[in-house]
């Protein structure tokens, strides 16, 4: 496990699947975790809507008064929507980019002023569908594959500053959790539909929330040092083929 002694990483979609995995993962690296989603309660620090620019501006500023810096940020709030092109409504359309979008430009945007100063890490949680289409994923597909692109403009925008602030994309196939749940509750066929999803992968079987979460903590820490701009697909190999 990387370690991430003395620094502060805030997260958004928090208590999610893979934000409670990665939660526990930065604070076993001895980081402090500042845990946000949309209501606050349980394990959330702090309320965080992600397309709201004045939680983002509110979130910050708290953060500079009690930490006064901030090393890390993973955007990984973020929502599906399972319909192909003509079976998406314009209101799903931008509510699916205005989350997974909008809502990670606004977490570069607003976490910049206080990760430059001491340098840091981004860290956007896209998906395997940010970098290959299905035929029901018009607008996941859209919102990923723009935030691989967000994800190589920021790198770039950060490299030229002393220290360096980095950024990168994880690419998770399928992961075990509640996202995976509804997509097979809600097929015609869940058993079929659970079969199909693991078949599609190389090595045979979904990943795990906190293998994703180790990822994601290895991009955060400084033994990832020279690593930026990049799309890592965790994937069991699914985009190998
Ligand atoms: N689960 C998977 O199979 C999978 C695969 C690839 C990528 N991903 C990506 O990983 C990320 C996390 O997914 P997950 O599986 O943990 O999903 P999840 O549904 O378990 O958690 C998502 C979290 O985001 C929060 N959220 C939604 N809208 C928000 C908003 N406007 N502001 C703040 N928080 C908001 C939700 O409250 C929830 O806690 C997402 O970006 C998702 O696209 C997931």
């Amino acid at each position: 496990m990387a370690d991430l002694t003395g620094k502060v990483v805030l997260v958004t979609g928090a208590a999610g699947t893979i934000g409670t995995a990665l939660v526990a993962a930065i604070r076993r690296a001895a980081a402090t975790a500042l845990a946000t989603d949309l209501t606050s309660g349980k394990g959330i620090d702090h309320a965080l809507d992600v397309t709201a620019e004045a939680d983002w501006v509110r979130v910050i500023a708290e953060i500079e008064r009690r930490h006064g810096r901030l090393d890390g940020l993973v955007n990984a709030a973020g929502i599906v929507a399972l319909a192909s092109v003509e079976d998406t409504d314009f209101a799903t359309w931008r509510r699916v980019l205005s989350v997974n979008l909008d809502g990670a430009f606004l977490g570069c945007k607003h976490s910049f002023p206080l990760l430059k100063r001491n340098g840091g890490s981004i860290v956007n949680v896209s998906s395997v569908s940010g970098l290959v289409g299905g035929h029901n994923l018009a607008a996941y597909n859209a919102s990923k594959g723009g935030l691989s692109l967000l994800t190589k403009s920021v790198a770039l925008h950060g490299a030229r500053l002393q220290p360096p602030v980095r950024c990168n994309a994880v690419c998770p196939a399928f992961v075990e959790g509640a996202m995976v749940e509804e997509i097979v509750r809600t097929a015609r066929n869940p058993e079929a539909a659970r079969q199909r999803l693991d078949a599609d992968i190389p090595l045979r079987r979904l990943g795990r929330p906190d293998e994703v979460a180790d990822l994601c903590v290895y991009l955060l820490s400084d033994e990832s040092a020279f690593i930026t701009g990049a799309d890592l697909p965790i994937d069991g190999g699914l985009t190998a083929r």
